[in-house]
């Protein structure tokens, strides 16, 4: 797949056929292309831990949706925040989560302190490299609300951060163009242009 398609056709993919498998091969295809981002330093700190586990996954789904309903709220409180769609499609992914082939956790040992520059690089390379196998993806970061008891379930070391929960699988629905505002919108000359100065 060329570059610039899968750039503009990888978007959040929240319906994943869970009677598809994923091959090991791609998982780690996407692992491998995920680890190829930069870090800090080369640092590398990045480990991400697939997760087939009927089980695990299922005890990482309950925890996800706890944290997805009071996420939600603040979207719901604050009307035209967000896509009704958009809700739908997330309040989805919260009941099915377990249903994904299988889960990323993708995490680093930053001595607790939180490293993102160094994480979300390769995140967005692993995204983009499923895109090109025909796998759906959605970045989520819900789990967050409840970090302490989803280390506990994966046997994640206190000095690790966690940064990403990753569904992946064969999606559902179809592949479209992400909805991104047009670049005149975005894009200043030399300096800040404060908006409706153009
Ligand atoms: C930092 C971050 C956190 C996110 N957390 C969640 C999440 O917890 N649950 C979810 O369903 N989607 C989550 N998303 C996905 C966004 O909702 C999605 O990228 C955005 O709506 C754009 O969707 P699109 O790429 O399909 O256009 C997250 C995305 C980012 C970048």
């Amino acid at each position: 797949m060329e570059l610039f398609e899968a750039i503009s056709t990888t978007r959040a993919m929240r319906r994943l056929d869970p009677e598809r498998p994923v091959s090991d091969e791609d998982l780690r295809t996407v692992i491998e292309a995920g680890l190829r981002g930069p870090s800090g330093g080369n640092s590398q700190p990045v480990r991400w831990i697939v997760i087939r586990d009927p089980e695990i996954k299922r005890q990482l789904q309950v925890i996800y949706q706890r944290c997805w309903e009071r996420g939600r709220k603040r979207y719901v409180e604050r009307p035209g925040v967000i896509a009704p769609a958009v809700l739908n499609s997330a309040d989805h992914l919260a009941a099915h989560l377990h249903e994904a082939p299988a889960l990323i956790m993708v995490c680093a040992q930053t001595g607790g302190k939180r490293h993102d520059a160094s994480v979300y690089p390769g995140v967005q390379n692993l995204m983009l490299a499923a895109r090109a196998l025909g796998l759906g993806t959605t970045l989520t970061t819900a789990h967050l609300f409840a970090e302490d008891e989803v280390k506990d379930i994966l046997n994640i070391p206190a000095d690790v951060t966690t940064y990403a929960l990753i569904p992946i699988g064969y999606p559902l629905g179809r592949w479209g163009e992400a909805k991104r505002a047009p670049v005149e919108s975005v894009l200043y000359a030399d300096r800040w242009e404060a908006e409706g100065a153009r």
